[in-house]
């Protein structure tokens, strides 16, 4: 039995870039189960948010990320899905078997896994294609495969379906919802209010870098605390 990683406890942490506070500073829990959707307008800081949660940007001193358990530990029990995955100019199994691959599984185990991944987003019949060729949804539900393959505790999900068509949109979320009852965290950024009422349990809106609301579904789009929120989900421009 893997330890548990969540809740995570995040803890006054900042994103800076040359001086500038691109996120933060924010105290927050990510509670253990749920699917939340952070929304926002462009250049509220999503991405930023995603990335330090995921340990990808440098927090400022004095802020700090506290997973349940060390944080190498807990780095390994996380997957990313971004907007624009990168793919490995190999077969499209391959790109799912090499985050097994280079954690020490033999090939051949790991090519059995990617297989049955493959099939489980409906992708079994691309094995073999080259995974630079896919058309971008099915990318995007290789990148899924290749982040979910070592069965992490939390999934985060950078835009995933800014890309998509309905079709393929509506496919990816079925296959976010099924991981999701199987027990997967989900943390996820998106700009289409209808993609967010469909899937989020809570919402949470960032504004100039700052978490401004954290609010179960119904509430967020029903009644909204903060203007901002009003004003984004009517469609009006916030500054
Ligand atoms: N590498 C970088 N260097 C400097 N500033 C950056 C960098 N990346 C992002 N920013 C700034 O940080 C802020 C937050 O950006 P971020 O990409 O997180 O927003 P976002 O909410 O994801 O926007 P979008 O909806 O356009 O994806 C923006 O003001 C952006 O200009
Ligand atoms: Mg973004």
């Amino acid at each position: 039995m893997v330890d548990a990683i969540l809740p995570l406890s995040v803890e006054n942490a900042q994103v800076r870039r040359r001086g500038k506070v691109l996120v933060g500073p924010i105290t927050t829990t990510v509670s253990e189960t749920g699917l939340s959707i952070v929304m926002g307008p462009n250049g509220a800081g999503k991405t930023t948010l995603l990335r330090l949660l995921h340990g990808m940007e440098r927090i400022a001193p004095g802020g700090q990320l506290n997973w349940q358990v060390p944080e190498p530990k807990a780095r390994g029990q996380q997957g990313f899905v971004f907007q624009a995955p990168i793919m490995m100019r190999r077969s499209a199994l391959e790109n799912v078997a090499y985050p097994l691959i280079i954690h020490g599984m033999a090939r051949s185990v790991a090519r059995d896994r990617a297989k049955a991944w493959l099939a489980r987003v409906g992708l079994q019949g691309s094995a073999e294609k080259r995974a630079t060729v896919l058309s971008g949804g099915e990318r995007q539900k290789l990148a899924l495969a290749r982040a979910l393959i070592r069965q992490p505790q939390i999934l985060f999900l950078d835009e995933p379906c800014a890309n998509l068509d309905g079709r393929a949109t509506r496919e990816f979320e079925a296959l976010l919802l099924e991981i999701h009852q199987e027990g997967t965290r989900i943390v996820m950024s998106t700009h289409d209010i209808g993609q967010a009422r469909r899937l989020a349990q809570d919402v949470w809106f960032i504004h100039h870098g700052q978490i401004l609301e954290k609010t179960p579904a119904e509430t967020f789009f029903e009644h909204p605390e903060s203007m901002e929120a009003r004003a984004f989900l009517q469609g009006d421009i916030i500054e």
